[in-house]
């Protein structure tokens, strides 16, 4: 049986699962991938103490970068600095690399592919999307003779885990985010994942080999689910949605548009289905129409199953870095694409309110699908205002921020307005 050597750097979460599953079961790999995976060389800050299995154990992790033996260095550390530095120089030394760091690829990802094209290696980096689900293969390998039109994900466990709990057992944003770090499911930092870059930086890399696009995150627009409330949650539930944080990318005539922002699935739909810390990724394709892929997106085991998939991929010569960069579709931030919007305002409870609010929409020609003023779901101890929730036809990001703005600007409307997008599948 073939063999190959890899070098393994950081020993947290993820790298722990991948040495603990190439040490106890290596015959799984063997077997099913016709592959024996020799871990050469650990690089742990901690050194030895970090790593329970008799292995070769360096605290300089560029040690491994440049040790000749390894033919695979697997970066487990994350972030951007010293992680940059370890795969760059591994390129350079004619290394292939197995990556799960998706602020890497998202940020540097064109830079770092151009150069492993140069030296003829190749970049793993199914484990930076959806964990244990083989998305990565599904859109570079699957899914290669299809023009996508679209895409749709829940990329994020710990927000869905948040948002399933809130809507599932009414649960409030902070105790859903508690449980969430109780069960190891969220960071003791969670902000990345809250405020939408998690997600985001996924979309950005999805986007890369669904459209052909750079690596630019900073041309993906996101938000994220802080300000979803109890009230949001149940009246999209009585209008027959879910809310869920959803990562999207679309083409229009060579355009890319790629944005992540808590928006509303008709219940009718699988995405809004998907529970708890499930991620699902939903590609439409001309001809063959919408795929669904669904499955644990984090955690140390599912991440290692990814990174060990990798591996064994490389090994049997893997998916050559060969894109035309040349030819890349342009990446642009305003999206021209028009969603219907969910809006949840409250209003003064007196006579012409409403009416003031539905001549703005008629005035800047925007539908209102449904309007709801539910005296129910108002404050009980304040009988002046009404919690109203309009339901509106296809707009623009551009035009929902103008159409905010513009609400915010009647007297009779008080608090903050809420927009979200509504998922439309079609
Ligand atoms: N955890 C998941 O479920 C998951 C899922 C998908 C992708 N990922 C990605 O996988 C990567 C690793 O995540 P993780 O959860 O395993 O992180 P982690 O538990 O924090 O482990 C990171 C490891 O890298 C080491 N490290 C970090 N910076 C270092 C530096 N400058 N020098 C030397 N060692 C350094 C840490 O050493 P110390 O122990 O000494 O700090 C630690 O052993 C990240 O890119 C992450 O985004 C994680």
């Amino acid at each position: 049986m073939k063999s190959i050597k890899v070098g393994v750097c950081g020993v947290g979460n993820v790298g722990g699962a991948v040495l603990e599953n190439l040490s106890n079961s290596p015959e799984i790999v063997e077997n099913n991938g016709g592959v024996k995976i020799d871990v050469i060389q650990v690089g742990a800050r901690k050194g030895k103490s970090a790593v329970s299995f008799d292995l070769n154990v360096t605290t300089d992790l560029l040690d491994v970068a440049n040790n000749p033996e390894v033919e695979v260095l697997i970066e487990l550390i994350g972030g951007c600095d010293l992680a940059k530095d370890l795969v760059e120089t591994s390129i350079r030394n004619g290394k292939h690399i197995v990556t799960a760091n998706k602020a890497l690829i998202a940020t540097h990802g064109d830079e770092l592919f151009e150069l492993a094209k140069e030296h003829n290696v190749q970049i793993g980096f199914e484990a930076s999307v959806a964990g244990g689900t083989p998305v990565i293969k599904a859109l570079r390998e699957g899914l290669v003779a299809n023009k996508v039109n679209w895409f749709a994900g829940i990329l994020n466990g710990t927000t869905n885990f948040i948002l399933s709990k809130m809507s599932d057992d009414q649960s409030s944003f902070e105790s859903a985010l508690k449980e969430a770090q109780d069960l190891g499911l969220a960071e003791a930092d969670p902000t990345m994942d809250v405020d939408g870059t998690d997600a985001a930086q996924k979309a950005s890399i999805l986007s890369a080999l669904a459209f052909n696009t750079p690596h630019n995150f900073e041309l993906v627009s996101y938000g994220g689910i802080e300000s979803v409330s109890q009230e949001d949650i149940s009246y999209a539930a009585d209008l027959g949605y879910s809310i869920k944080h959803i990562a999207y990318g679309s083409i229009e005539a060579n355009e890319v548009f790629v944005s992540a922002y808590p928006t509303l699935v008709p219940n009718d739909q699988l995405l809004s289905q998907v529970g708890m810390q499930m991620n699902a990724l939903e590609v439409n394709c001309d001809g063959l129409g919408s795929t669904v892929y669904y499955g644990p997106g984090a955690g140390p085991k599912p991440t290692a199953s990814a990174v060990i998939a990798d591996i064994v991929d490389i090994s049997n010569g893997g998916w050559p870095v060969s894109k035309n960069f040349a030819s890349k579709n342009l990446l642009s931030k305003e999206s021209q694409q028009g969603f219907s919007r969910y809006f949840n305002l409250t209003i003064k409870n007196e006579a012409g309110a409403i009416a003031k609010v539905s001549s703005l929409f008629a005035s800047k020609n925007i539908s209102i699908e449904a309007l709801i003023q539910n005296e129910s779901k108002a404050n009980q101890a304040d009988h002046t205002h009404v919690p109203v929730v309009i339901i509106s036809g296809p707009l623009t990001d551009e035009k929902a921020f103008e159409m905010t703005k513009d609400l915010h600007s009647i007297d009779e409307i008080a608090q903050s307005i809420k927009q979200f997008r509504i998922h439309n599948a079609l």
